[in-house]
């Protein structure tokens, strides 16, 4: 067969090299980030009654006018803004979908887009099927601060959009106001929009705040915000997300979203919107909820020579095995899944060109009774 592959060096993403290894292996997989224990059975009834109501045709290209509204509503809880469902809020694919579509919105050949390293790994692939190029940032473990100068010097005429993700899978940190400020400064009389990936925004710890750009004034202007329900409602099945952006950044989103995946399961929809307006303050306390994870499992791993790294975010915690072996994260990674059983997720494919560490990512989206056996098997691999 003669055709040019558009993604030729693009392989298996590493989540499910890992997963398919934990599943050869029989080993524990807490690498991929996906909740063990079931959603909350208020949602399950939602979604079963709302199937017998008939909810069941072509959902609204935008997605369901009450999911958008409770969307609305949930996003003036949160930062005390009002974002008007009919021309600022698209339900899309889980955030993958809204990640993708924004890209495509906005970008074209020739075209730059930065992005941090190390990056999540959706966001490369949809900028170079735009026809664009990515200029990767690396933030340096294991502090992962963004370096604003740096950034200023990889701008030229041809940079047309900036990606950001805070809570950042897989560093665990966040960015704070004063990086907003910075990067709102870097963009302001330049052709560049933002793309924010937020999907974490209730998982911050410490009695941290997150600083989404749709609070900032002048990067609301400019951006587009990307949220998930997977990860706020436990259900990353479900692949609902949605994307924020004002009315003349939505109107070119869905233009790409209507040829994409034209609209989003309407039972799924119309369940989350009935569940949210049921249970408005449903996902109010993950960061406590998470935050006992993430203690449980840092206080059963310290000493353990699995060092974990101070984590501000996300449902991940990054270990360090460096006490333990030289050996790079890919060779030790796979080592755990045969010796201890475990399967955890390296750091180096994150990055382009990585740096000397030996840097490992957890998901702490687990029952306790997981975490507890997943740190059992690293303290007896260790002995
Ligand atoms: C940083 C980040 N962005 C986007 C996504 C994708 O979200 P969804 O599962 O809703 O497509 C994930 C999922 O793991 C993620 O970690």
């Amino acid at each position: 067969m003669r055709f040019n592959s558009k993604l030729p060096d693009v392989g298996t993403t590493i989540f499910t090299v890992m997963s398919r290894r934990a599943l050869e292996e029989g080993a524990l997989n807490i690498g991929q980030g996906f909740p063990d224990y079931p959603i909350d059975p208020r949602l399950a009834r939602c979604l079963v009654d709302v199937i017998g109501e008939g909810r069941n045709q072509y959902a609204p290209m935008e997605g369901v006018t009450e999911l958008r509204e409770q969307i609305s509503s949930k996003l003036h809880g949160s930062y005390g803004l009002r974002f008007d469902p009919q021309s600022e809020i698209t339900v899309t694919c889980g955030g993958t979908e809204a990640l993708y579509d924004a890209v495509q919105a906005v970008v074209g050949p020739g075209d730059e887009a930065i992005i941090f390293d190390p990056a999540y790994d959706a966001y490369e692939p949809a900028v170079r099927l735009a026809g664009a190029r990515c200029v990767r940032i690396a933030l340096a473990p294991p502090a992962f601060r963004f370096d604003w100068d740096q950034v200023r010097r990889a701008l030229n005429e041809r940079t047309r959009l900036i990606i950001i993700n805070s809570p950042q899978n897989p560093s665990c940190t966040v960015a704070d106001r004063n990086d907003l400020d910075a990067l709102a400064a870097l963009i302001r009389d330049r052709p560049i929009t933002v793309l924010a990936d937020e999907v974490y925004e209730h998982v911050l710890y410490d009695c941290r705040r997150h600083a989404s750009v749709l609070a900032h004034p002048e990067l609301r202007e400019h951006s587009f915000a990307v949220f998930s329900f997977g990860k706020t409602l436990h259900a990353t099945g479900w692949r609902i997300g949605y994307c924020v952006a004002p009315p003349a950044l939505t109107r070119e989103l869905r233009k790409v979203h209507q040829f994409n995946t034209f609209s989003i399961v309407s039972p799924l929809q119309y369940a989350v919107a009935r569940y949210l307006r049921e249970c408005p303050d449903a996902w109010t306390g993950l960061s406590a909820f998470f935050q006992a994870k993430r203690d449980l499992l840092t206080g059963l791993l310290r000493g353990s020579g699995f060092e974990p790294i101070p984590a501000a975010g996300t449902y991940f915690q990054l270990v360090d095995y460096g006490a333990l072996s030289t050996d790079s994260d890919m060779d030790f990674a796979d080592r755990l899944i045969r010796e201890a059983k475990i399967a955890t997720i390296p750091l180096s494919p994150f990055y382009a060109a990585p740096p000397a560490m030996t840097l490992l990512r957890l998901c702490i989206a687990k029952r306790d009774e997981t975490l507890e056996t997943a740190a059992a098997r690293l303290r007896a691999f260790v002995r």
